[in-house]
């Protein structure tokens, strides 16, 4: 299982060290690395990258970004570019996040282009995908994220696919406190890696992670990482604090409510 913490627009630079520095000694006591099942990543903000990933070298947490640029360099004023991020030693970026959807414009065209162009720099994805409240309201859930999963990820190779972990926000569920229940849940993750990804992954290839998010929290992950199909969780407001954070961690670990990455491919 994988367990993302997603800092968003949040900390001070003394504070992002502090958190990450607990962070890893949090997580140093589930163990990380060839020999578990449990991966973790936190992402935080740009301007913090290269210091907490100077922080997090040899511990086995991944460094992640929260976002990036589709071209690769040029006149993109503010912007940051993939291979900017592998530089300064990001391993993974976030793509298609519900909030740059709303808030920076990002439709299934850009997220597709973003995603290409963070593998192409050798970098890893998370794809973020979710319905909102009207859309669930109206039934329509399936066919939302199925169009938002197919738009990025049709044709991908077998090397690209194993560089890609996907995660499912419901809109609604995302910092208002909410959590999809597990019959929820479970529905939407029984559908993608039932339904949808068999028909985008290519013959062999195994199911990448699908991560849940959405108002994650110590008191909910045992429920949630017990959800058939769930393979890890991206969690926002409750990755602020490194004990919340660890325990969510704890969750994910073999034996901590997750299943194994056995499990997940059988
Ligand atoms: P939340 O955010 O845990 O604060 O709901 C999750 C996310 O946006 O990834």
């Amino acid at each position: 299982m994988f367990a993302v913490g997603n800092w968003k627009m949040n900390l001070t630079l003394e504070e992002a060290l502090g958190l990450a520095s607990g962070v890893v000694s949090q997580v140093s006591e589930l163990g990380l690395g060839a020999e578990s099942t449990l991966q973790v990543g936190i992402a935080p903000p740009f301007p913090y990258l290269h210091a907490v990933g100077t922080l997090l070298e040899g511990s086995g947490v991944e460094l992640v970004a929260q976002d990036c640029h589709a071209e690769t360099k040029g006149a993109f004023m503010s912007w940051v570019s993939a291979p900017m991020l592998r530089s300064v030693g990001v391993r993974r970026v976030i793509v298609g996040h519900s909030e740059r959807r709303k808030h920076g414009g990002d439709d299934d065209t850009r997220v597709r282009a973003k995603l290409e162009a963070a593998l192409a720099a050798g970098l890893g994805v998370i794809l973020c995908v979710g319905e909102s409240l009207e859309e669930r309201e109206a039934g329509r859930q399936a066919e939302v994220v199925g169009t938002q999963l197919r738009a990025a990820l049709t044709g991908l190779s077998v090397e690209q696919w194993a560089e890609t972990v996907i995660a499912y926000e419901p809109l609604w569920a995302i910092g208002t406190g909410k959590t999809a229940s597990p019959e929820q849940a479970g529905e939407m993750h029984t559908q993608i890696i039932g339904q949808i990804l068999p028909e985008l992954l290519p013959a062999g290839v195994d199911a990448p992670f699908v991560l849940y998010g959405g108002s994650v929290k110590p008191a909910n992950i045992d429920a949630l990482a017990a959800i058939d199909g769930v393979g890890g969780v991206l969690v926002g407001g409750a990755s602020l604090e490194a004990n919340s954070f660890g325990r969510i961690a704890q969750g994910c670990a073999p034996g901590g409510g997750g299943v194994s990455n056995d499990a997940r491919s059988e």
